[in-house]
């Protein structure tokens, strides 16, 4: 029945789109919107249902797919029917990704564009080429306050100049990725500037409130997620004369989904960027999409069912570009913006495995494999079409966001253990070698993140301040045991800027008034192009990382088994410091490769009946090319290395 309520909305809208609109042959796009407009429809009633401009809304929405997908550049279309047919192209190994700032990496857009060979030479293929669009300088929050979403930063280059980057990687056959920031704008974005100045419409855009007593009512129930810098979700607007919400800093003014205006725009922001040749859009702080009094406002249900929307109009449009939700929120909640009670992913078909990133770095301090084993067997399945961004650092802290009940199930209690972990990587623990600093401490509940580079987290700062060889080859070996991680476990590995030659901290931002409270800009430092080319001088640091991470990238392209069908088994072994899985791949069962990783600092074996090898197998590790240490009753793996080994 329902059905065909949508078959005759349908109808009403195509006699009523413009006529500027129905004189176009659009073939391609008819067929897409009758195949997703019943979802379109029952998602869009789910949330707008009760309004009495519902189906007026519904006409825009519509309309604006059709405008946008008139605009879509041929070229874009063509990519788009090739990869409805080659619809699991992206669970290839073949993809290998990195995060980085244009500004901080080669100084703009165009000098991005001139250091692509760079990136291609490690075998990066696709690039999250980190904000793009127009921030106030003083307060970008790193790129993601945004004042225009459909404007370059100056300080980058122009829109041109971004045109030209993403054609030159499309040469190349690498993919480009962009944010779209859908949670919140800039305080200076023209719909804040509007609703500030007391236009209506815009104030809906927002929300927005006279007096304290609806923010008094979310503040109960809402966490606090930037509590040293910005601790209250709700900001007096002195021009406005009212309060605004504003979850991150004081200058993020949250978007009212509520309001089926702002959806339609962003849904427009979403197809002009895919129409700008992004074949991926990370859309930022997914959780945080619909609020409601009494919640923590994050992970509803509603914020699912608008990406689910955005996705559906997304695939009317530009059905080759695909989302990833970054949703850095508990093990059981991220599973589920691929879309739930679903075989295909619905939402986003890629998401940052946070959980995974936080549990290598628990096995790292603790040099003990049990939480990180525990932790990814209790991750929730993966629907199919669904893969994980696995990384190890990117631009944010690290928070550690695996459940109590595994940190309980490995033998520790939940608050001294993070207690621990926080204090082991930010200097405040004997033994380690860690720099790091805390991020968002929060003195009411004791809670803190994690802020620093990959390298000097792993021990090399303080490995090459002290000297000691011993010290840099165990941060090195650190650093790519968790690189064999990211790149076999299934899913794109996103590399971090700068990582791949032991970039260490940055304390230059401790001079930047505009950045010093914010302890996540000692990780985002400009890349210095001497070290980099060290890389080419054997023995050194930037050579002994960069040469590895390149075979390994290699390697893993030539790996079947990597790719990602859920296709990875995981061991018990009886040895707490060691984690292992088997890959293989789902037509060719010869294709296995069996994955060990010792976070030990000297060797540790493993029973070959818990592997299920046997002695006779001839066995190979696929990244030394030789045999490894057995015996006829186990397998060693030397300290803080891996083995890929191929039966
Ligand atoms: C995302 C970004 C982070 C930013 C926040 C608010 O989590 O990754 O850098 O601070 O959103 O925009």
């Amino acid at each position: 029945m329902y059905e065909q309520v949508s078959h005759s909305l349908l109808n009403d809208i195509l006699i009523a789109l413009k006529p500027e609109i129905k004189k176009q042959k659009l073939q391609h796009f008819y067929t897409r919107l009758g195949a997703n407009f019943y979802a379109i429809h029952s998602l869009f009633s789910a949330l707008y249902g009760d309004r009495p401009d519902f189906k007026a809304q519904m006409l825009r929405l519509v309309e604006t797919l059709a405008r946008q997908y008139i605009k879509r550049p041929a070229y874009l279309k063509k990519a788009d029917l090739a990869r409805e047919k080659d619809h699991n192209w992206f669970l290839s190994q073949q993809w290998a990704g990195m995060a980085l700032y244009s500004d901080h990496f080669a100084g703009d857009l165009q000098g991005l564009g001139a250091k692509l060979h760079y990136l291609q030479d490690l075998g990066i293929n696709m690039l999250h080429v980190m904000p793009v669009l127009d921030c106030p300088p003083d307060r970008s929050d790193g790129g993601y306050a945004v004042r225009d979403y459909r404007k370059v930063d100056a300080r980058i280059g122009t829109m041109a100049d971004l045109d030209a980057l993403g054609a030159a990687m499309r040469k190349r056959g690498m993919l480009l990725t962009l944010d779209v920031v859908v949670n919140h704008t800039s305080d200076e974005h023209a719909w804040a500037q509007m609703a500030r100045q007391g236009d209506k419409t815009y104030q809906d855009y927002y929300y927005v409130f006279d007096d304290r007593e609806m923010p008094d009512m979310y503040e109960e129930s809402m966490p606090e997620i930037f509590p040293e810098t910005s601790p209250s979700n709700f900001t007096w607007d002195e021009q406005m004369g009212k309060w605004v919400m504003t979850v991150f800093n004081y200058f993020q003014w949250d978007l009212n989904y509520k309001n089926p205006a702002v959806l339609i725009e962003m849904i427009d922001v979403i197809l002009f960027w895919a129409n700008h040749g992004a074949d991926i859009l990370r859309l930022d702080a997914v959780a945080f999409l619909w609020k409601k009094i009494g919640s923590t406002c994050q992970n509803e249900r509603e914020a699912h069912l608008l990406l689910q929307l955005m996705k559906d109009c997304c695939q009317v449009t530009a059905p080759g570009v695909l989302f990833i939700a970054e949703a850095i929120v508990a093990p059981v909640e991220i599973a589920k913006y691929f879309g739930e009670d679903a075989i295909n992913a619905k939402e986003c078909e890629i998401a940052y495995n946070a959980t995974f990133m936080a549990l290598m770095w628990d096995a790292i301090a603790t040099k003990q494999a049990n939480l990180l084993d525990i932790g990814v067997k209790n991750l929730p399945d993966k629907l199919d079409r669904a893969t994980w961004l696995n990384y190890i650092r990117c631009h944010d802290d690290i928070g550690l966001g695996f459940s109590d009940t595994d940190i309980l199930l490995a033998g520790y209690e939940p608050g001294p253990h993070r207690r621990f972990l926080v204090d082991y990587y930010t200097g405040n623990y004997d033994t380690s070698p860690s720099r790091g600093k805390p991020f968002g401490r929060n003195e009411k509940n004791g809670d803190a993140r994690i802020s620093g580079t990959l390298a000097s987290l792993a021990g090399l700062e303080s490995a090459q301040e002290a000297g000691d060889p011993d010290a840099i080859s165990a941060a090195i070996d650190r650093i790519l045991l968790l690189h064999s991680l990211i790149l076999s476990f299934g899913g794109i590995p996103l590399l971090y800027y700068g990582d791949e030659i032991g970039t260490l901290n940055s304390y230059a931002y401790l001079e930047d008034a505009r950045k010093r409270g914010d302890s996540r800009w000692m990780h985002r430092p400009d890349i210095d192009w001497d070290k980099a080319e060290r890389r080419n001088q054997p023995g050194s640091v930037e050579y002994r990382i960069f040469s590895e991470l390149k075979k390994l990238i290699a390697l893993r392209k030539e790996i079947v088994a990597f790719a990602d069908f859920n296709n990875r088994e995981l061991l018990t072994l009886d040895n707490p410091h060691l984690f292992g899985f088997w890959r293989f791949h789902p037509q060719n069962t010869q294709a296995k490769v069996l994955v060990l990783a010792n976070f030990d600092e000297s060797p540790q074996a493993a029973p070959l009946d818990a592997l299920r090898l046997s002695h006779y197998d001839g066995i190979k590790d696929l990244h030394t090319g030789k045999r490894p240490e057995m015996d006829e009753a186990q397998l060693t793996v030397p300290p803080l290395s891996f083995y890929w080994l191929s039966a």
